[in-house]
């Protein structure tokens, strides 16, 4: 048996010594009641730690207009800070480092989640078009508020603040959530930004925002404990660019001046030809122009994300729905076992254990 695939392989990422390239990528699973991040996500991100692994919490509001979803953590209060405590210092017990990822979610939210049901806020009064969610309901967010210029440091500052936030619950580091539509994408994408001030416009005006947030939290905790998350391709909650690749490589020639840890970018989604699916590298630009650890995620399985470390096309791949439906997923990988099958309707239900911590570990599910 292949024992040391290049995923099993250990990597130096900054001061980090990871002993594999298998990340767990940010997964939303709105089990944190009243935003309050809860016990038994001990044991959820305790069951997907390894020794030397490396993790990323889920979306986690850096403010109370952050908000969009229901049960979604927090980490800009005290309490918040306080919850979490107890849920890093298991995942370090077993060895993991864990990074948490801090995110706004701009115009994905309703009045009811806003402070006096005031309008989300975004970088465009237009609204996102309603979804139609798989189980045939409509999902329509509120319509936002535009911010005003002089608005957006104060946003950039409670990013600022969840980063501290997050160092002082234990987390080794924070990822910012740039990608899949939410408030920084808003202002990235040209599908979305129609701002006319600084913060719109050109390419260089619609990078502003992101990069005032990384510059800020790389100062207030240190830029080797920077992640930034980004998805170019991605057309999420009406959030698409008309030039991605332009859009990702001048965002991560950009990073390279704050010299952040590193840069996880989502591949666009992969394509099913002839029963198989393929992705196509869209992100070799990107990786090759950031300087620091890349991390790609996007369809990747075990071949797959064996092949994109073997050809040096990513340094780490993170894993997202085989994660969520596997805990041991890092030892499944090594020893090339079968893999549970994730189940969708329990992705974002609020039990504290069906579809969150019941997913069997390969000795138990004897395959
Ligand atoms: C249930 C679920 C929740 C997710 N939540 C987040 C999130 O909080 N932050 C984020 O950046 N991406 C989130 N994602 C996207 C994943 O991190 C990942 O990029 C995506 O699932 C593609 O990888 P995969 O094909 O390995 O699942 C979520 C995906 C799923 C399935």
């Amino acid at each position: 048996m292949e024992k040391h695939i290049p995923l099993l392989t250990p990597y130096k990422m900054g001061k980090f010594d990871l002993s594999h390239r298998i990340v767990l990528a940010p997964l939303t699973r709105q089990r944190s009641y009243n935003s309050l991040p809860q016990e038994h996500a001990i044991l959820y991100y305790v069951q997907r730690a390894t020794p030397g692994g490396f993790l990323v919490s889920e979306a986690t509001g850096v403010s109370v207009t952050a908000h969009g979803y229901i049960h979604t953590p927090g980490i800009w209060s005290k309490e918040q800070v306080e919850a979490w405590k107890p849920i890093v210092n298991a995942v370090h017990a077993k060895g993991g480092i864990f990074f948490c990822q801090i995110w706004h979610v701009g115009r994905a939210s309703k009045f009811e989640f806003q402070p006096n049901g005031e309008a989300p806020i975004a970088s465009t009064d237009k609204p996102i078009t309603p979804l139609t969610l798989q189980d045939g309901t409509i999902e329509a967010f509120s319509p936002p508020r535009r911010l005003a210029t002089h608005e957006i440091s104060k946003i950039t500052n409670d990013f600022n603040l969840a980063a501290r936030n997050a160092i002082e619950a234990g987390f080794d580091g924070v990822e910012i959530h740039g990608a899949y539509g939410y408030l920084i994408d808003q202002f990235l994408k040209d599908s979305v930004n129609d701002r006319t001030d600084l913060y719109g416009g050109s390419l260089q005006n619609r990078c502003r925002f992101a990069l005032e947030i990384v510059d800020s939290v790389a100062k207030e905790i240190g830029p080797d404990r920077v992640g930034f998350r980004l998805s170019p391709y991605s057309d999420c909650l009406d959030c698409h660019d008309s030039d991605p690749e332009r859009l990702g490589v001048y965002m991560a020639q950009a990073l390279n001046q704050y010299q952040i840890l590193y840069c996880s970018m989502v591949e666009p989604e992969p394509v099913k030809i002839d029963g198989v699916l393929h992705t196509f590298h869209k992100l070799l630009p990107m990786r090759k122009t950031f300087n620091g650890t890349f991390i790609v995620a996007g369809g990747y399985d075990r071949e797959r994300g064996s092949e994109a470390v073997r050809e040096g096309y990513t340094d780490l791949v993170a894993y997202g729905k085989l994660f969520l439906a596997n805990p041991d997923l890092v030892k499944r990988l090594e020893i090339n076992a079968g893999l549970n099958k994730y189940d969708r309707s329990t992705f974002y239900t609020s039990d504290p254990v069906v579809g969150y911590t019941d997913y069997p570990f390969f000795d138990q599910s004897g395959h």
